[in-house]
């Protein structure tokens, strides 16, 4: 553009005659060439001096970094070549052909994160959470592609923790029909037992529904809308668990107080440390303040033993030397000076009065949901206190014995995700169980999905991202599947059933 006041004319007046202008050194022009230039070479030499200065350890390598790296990795500030493969673009052999592989690269495929990733694999199988595993496993052993770590964990963010890894990256993959439906076909491939088996400790017992024939490969985005519902939602799971138990029986208006205190949840399901989770529910605790195991009506104070069938039948073979031991603690207390051997025949007299013959008291306690029939008119608290084995238990005969199947309690219900009680505490337990109005014990009471949703949505304002409830890692494949097996086969059977092939 023309300055106004001077006519094109005029300027071109300036270069007649002098139409080599251009190619005339000029010092300006000069000077301003020789800056770049020495710019340029400066900072080329600069990084090779600055190189092996590295190289001898005299300097250190941040000078180049692209940004602070995280506080987790921060010790490995000084040593770029934790991460970096040094050799592919810096390192003391550095050639020219080298060189122009490696720009080549970065402009064909952007940074080659195979190396990188490498290397945070060598040393991460070292730590958790990959320390214990003998075999290496990213997430899904029908992954197609698995994704590189920097995609999901980016460095040189700046200090502090590295950020939280996105839905979005969760996504590509979720959300993609092409890649579900390729680990489709390849999960139809693989062998039934490589999936499914997250870590949990031996002793813990996992409700695990058998995976779906295509696997858990529906296409959706986010938690709010096409999230599938949760598994034993969805299929209607039922609890295999045999011990009776009626969660609504028990806040009826005849069931007494114990310590002064209506039953609530709270008496039966206490929290783990921490809280997360609820603790397994056990006889002695939560059972025995009502169920006495009570079998003489004469004799209330006596109980029979709980938990192991053998105990129960010797303390029933051994009833004479029970009631002269319980004799003589009563005469302690009363002061009463009796005649134990007496007593003892007495009371033995009276049980097998009351029952017909000492096989019969053996087996109306095992087999017999209330042996202590006349108990019938009484108070609830008082039936409940004389309940017999099968009042809660299966109990078979085998081999001419009685045998009581154990219990199963499940301590995990949703193993695929990561729930925590403690972040609920402001909801009620039954909005989420409807535990008082379940009446047997094969009712899984599990919250369906939409019961998340009025919160975990956009809608409900509380975060709803897969990080929220999932992780990604299955850490320690190999090992689980030893725990597994050792944890619960009869149970673990009873679940897949047919399905195990
Ligand atoms: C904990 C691992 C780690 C350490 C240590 C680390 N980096 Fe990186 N660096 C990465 C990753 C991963 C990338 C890939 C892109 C990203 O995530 O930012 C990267 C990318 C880079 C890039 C840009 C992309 C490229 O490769 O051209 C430069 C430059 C870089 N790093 C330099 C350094 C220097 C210099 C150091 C040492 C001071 C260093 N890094 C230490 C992990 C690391
Ligand atoms: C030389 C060893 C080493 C290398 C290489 C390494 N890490 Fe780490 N990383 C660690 C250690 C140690 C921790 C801290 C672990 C801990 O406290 O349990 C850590 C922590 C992490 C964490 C948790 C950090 C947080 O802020 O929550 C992530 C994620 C991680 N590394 C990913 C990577 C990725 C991705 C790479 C490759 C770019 C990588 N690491 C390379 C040693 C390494
Ligand atoms: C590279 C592709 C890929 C990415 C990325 C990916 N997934 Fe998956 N994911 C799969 C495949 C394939 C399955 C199906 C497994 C099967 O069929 O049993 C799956 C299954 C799952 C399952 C159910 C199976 C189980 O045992 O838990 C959860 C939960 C899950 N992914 C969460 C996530 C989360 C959270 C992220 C993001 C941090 C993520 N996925 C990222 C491919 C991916
Ligand atoms: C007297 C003890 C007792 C009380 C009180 C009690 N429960 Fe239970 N609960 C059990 C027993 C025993 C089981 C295991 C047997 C079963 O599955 O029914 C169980 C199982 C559960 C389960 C596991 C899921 C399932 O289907 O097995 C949930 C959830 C549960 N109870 C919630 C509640 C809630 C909520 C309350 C309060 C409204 C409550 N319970 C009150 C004894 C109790
Ligand atoms: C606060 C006292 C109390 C506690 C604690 C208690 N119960 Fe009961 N339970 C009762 C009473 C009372 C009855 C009614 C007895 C009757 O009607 O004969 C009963 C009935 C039952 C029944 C029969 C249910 C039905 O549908 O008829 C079973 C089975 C049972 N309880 C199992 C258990 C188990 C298992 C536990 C421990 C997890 C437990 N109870 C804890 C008081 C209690
Ligand atoms: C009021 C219900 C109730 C009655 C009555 C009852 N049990 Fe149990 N029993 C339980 C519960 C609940 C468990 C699981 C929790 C535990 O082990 O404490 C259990 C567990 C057991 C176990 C498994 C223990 C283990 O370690 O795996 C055996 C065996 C057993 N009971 C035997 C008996 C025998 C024998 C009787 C009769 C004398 C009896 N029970 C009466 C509720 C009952
Ligand atoms: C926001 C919904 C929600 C609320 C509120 C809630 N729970 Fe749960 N609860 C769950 C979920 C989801 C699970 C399954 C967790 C798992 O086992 O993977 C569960 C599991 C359980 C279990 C089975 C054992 C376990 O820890 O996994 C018990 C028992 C239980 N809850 C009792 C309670 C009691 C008691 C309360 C009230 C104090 C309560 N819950 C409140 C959602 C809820
Ligand atoms: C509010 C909690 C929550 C959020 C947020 C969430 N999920 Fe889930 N998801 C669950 C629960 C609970 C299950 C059932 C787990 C089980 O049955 O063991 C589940 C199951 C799954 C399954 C198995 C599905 C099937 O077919 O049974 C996949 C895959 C999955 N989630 C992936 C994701 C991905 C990807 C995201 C992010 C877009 C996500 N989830 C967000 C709670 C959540
Ligand atoms: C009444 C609202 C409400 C309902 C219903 C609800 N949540 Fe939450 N949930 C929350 C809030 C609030 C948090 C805490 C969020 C935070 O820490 O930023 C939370 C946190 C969580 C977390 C993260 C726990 C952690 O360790 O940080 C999980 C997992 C979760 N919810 C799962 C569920 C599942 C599964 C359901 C359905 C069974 C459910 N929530 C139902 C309000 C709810
Ligand atoms: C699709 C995304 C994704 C990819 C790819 C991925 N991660 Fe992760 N990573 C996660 C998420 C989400 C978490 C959070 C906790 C979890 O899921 O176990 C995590 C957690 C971690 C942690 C911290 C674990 C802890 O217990 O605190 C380390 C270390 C880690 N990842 C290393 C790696 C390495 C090494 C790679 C590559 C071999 C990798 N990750 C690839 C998503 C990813």
């Amino acid at each position: 553009m023309a300055t106004p006041g001077r006519t094109q004319k005029q300027i071109a007046e300036r270069y007649k005659g002098n139409l080599g202008y251009y190619k005339k050194k000029h010092p300006w022009r000069v000077a301003r060439f020789v800056t770049s230039f020495l710019a340029l070479a400066g900072g080329i030499a600069g990084i090779i001096v600055y190189q092996k200065l590295i190289f001898q350890r005299q300097v250190s390598e941040e000078f180049f970094s692209s940004g602070k790296i995280s506080s987790q990795h921060a010790k490995y500030e000084q040593d770029c070549a934790q991460c970096h493969d040094k050799n592919a673009a810096m390192g003391s052999d550095l050639t020219l052909a080298k060189f122009h592989g490696v720009i080549r690269d970065r402009f064909h495929r952007g940074i080659d994160f195979s190396s990188i990733d490498h290397k945070c694999q060598e040393c991460h199988e070292k730590n958790p959470p990959f320390g214990t595993a003998k075999k290496y496993d990213l997430h899904e052993p029908n992954v197609v592609d698995n994704r590189s770590c920097s995609i999901c964990h980016q460095e040189h963010l700046g200090p502090g923790p590295m950020k939280p890894v996105a839905d979005l990256q969760c996504a590509s993959c979720h959300n993609d029909r092409g890649i579900m439906e390729a680990s489709a076909k390849k999960g139809a491939t693989l062998p039934a037992d490589v999936f499914h088996l997250r870590a949990h400790p031996p002793q813990q017992i996992v409700f695990e529904m058998p995976r779906p024939a295509r696997g858990y490969t529906q296409v959706f985005r986010s938690f709010a809308d096409e999230h599938p519902e949760f598994q034993l939602i969805q299929q209607k799971a039922r609890d295999p668990d045999v011990l009776r138990f009626n969660h609504q029986r028990h806040f009826a208006n005849d069931i007494p107080p114990v310590n002064g205190q209506k039953l609530d949840c709270n008496y039966c399901h206490k929290p783990e440390p921490g809280g997360r989770f609820y603790q397994r529910v056990s006889f002695a605790a939560n059972c025995q303040a009502c169920h006495a195991l009570q079998f003489d009506k004469n004799n209330p104070q006596l109980h029979l033993p709980h938990g192991d069938v053998n105990l129960v039948r010797t303390f029933l073979r051994t009833l004479p030397a029970q009631y002269a031991t319980f004799a003589r603690l009563q005469d302690a207390k009363t002061a009463r000076n009796g005649d134990v051997r007496t007593f003892v025949a007495q009371q033995m007299n009276q049980l097998r009065a009351q029952f017909g013959s000492d096989d019969e008291v053996e087996r109306a306690v095992f087999f017999e949901t209330d042996p202590y029939k006349p108990q019938r008119q009484a108070p609830a608290l008082h039936r409940a206190n004389f309940a017999g084995c099968a009042f809660c238990h299966e109990v078979k005969t085998v081999k001419g014995g009685p045998v009581v199947t154990p219990p199963v309690l499940v301590d995990r219900w949703m193993p695929q995700a990561h729930f925590n009680h403690v972040k609920h505490a402001s909801v009620k337990c039954d909005d989420c169980h409807h535990a008082s109005q379940s009446r047997e014990t094969a009712e899984v009471l599990m919250p369906a999905k939409a019961n998340c949703v009025t919160c975990h949505s956009p809608k409900g304002r509380v975060v709803s991202e897969c990080i929220t409830c999932h992780t990604y890692h299955a850490p320690g494949q190999v090992v689980t599947v030893e725990m597994h097996a050792d944890a619960s086969p009869s149970f673990k059977q009873m679940l897949l059933g047919g399905n195990e092939r």
